[in-house]
């Protein structure tokens, strides 16, 4: 309880680039890592914050995976670099739409928690057209926003998409999107 209300605080300081006054639900950080290959080798996260759905991620990934979590907030860097002592976890400092200058390997699953609602067409269109020149075929692509309204560009990035709705207040939408 002490631990999201410490979290909660941290987002609602930074909220310009949080876009979030609480880190995600259970709930979301489940059905969030539902589409994750328990195959995969490389998994990549955009908008790590303090780190709730990467350690989901890490918990469902195999023991040689990696995992890339992107994070512009250098001060949330730091402090998931303190609670998480994993070494399958790749910290990166900077933002998503820099994905290719740091992974040269083809990626397995994304998850991303980034408010996209927050960010340009032109930035939203550079980080959904690097995300799917990285990602496999049969890849997905999984995020996580407060609307709907998104829904029609990232279908229209995506060969397939599905939203499903969360049950919490306020509701979520999951977007999983794959590449065929
Ligand atoms: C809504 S918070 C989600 C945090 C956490 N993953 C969760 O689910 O509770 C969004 C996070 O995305 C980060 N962010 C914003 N723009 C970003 C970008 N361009 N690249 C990577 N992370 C970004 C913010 O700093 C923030 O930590």
């Amino acid at each position: 309880m002490k631990s999201k209300l410490a979290s909660a605080l941290q987002y609602t300081k930074h909220f310009a680039t949080t876009g979030a006054i609480s880190e995600t639900s259970r709930e979301v950080e489940i059905e969030i890592c539902n589409r994750l290959d328990a195959n995969g080798k490389i998994f990549v996260e955009f908008g790590m914050g303090l780190g709730n759905i990467t350690q989901e991620i890490l918990e469902r990934m195999p023991k040689d995976a990696k995992l890339y979590s992107f994070e512009v907030k250098k001060e949330f860097c730091e402090k998931v670099r303190e609670k998480i002592t994993d070494e399958r976890l790749i910290i990166i400092n900077d933002g998503a739409e820099n994905i290719k200058k740091h992974i040269k390997e083809e990626v397995d699953n994304m998850v991303s928690s980034m408010p996209f609602t927050f960010f340009s067409k032109e930035k939203t269109d550079q980080i959904l057209n690097a995300s799917k020149e990285v990602l496999k075929n049969g890849g997905h692509f999984s995020q996580i926003l407060y609307s709907k309204i998104h829904y029609k560009k990232f279908s229209a990035a995506w060969d397939a998409c599905e939203m499903i709705k969360t049950s919490n207040f306020p509701a979520g939408y999951i977007y999983h999107c794959s590449k065929l």
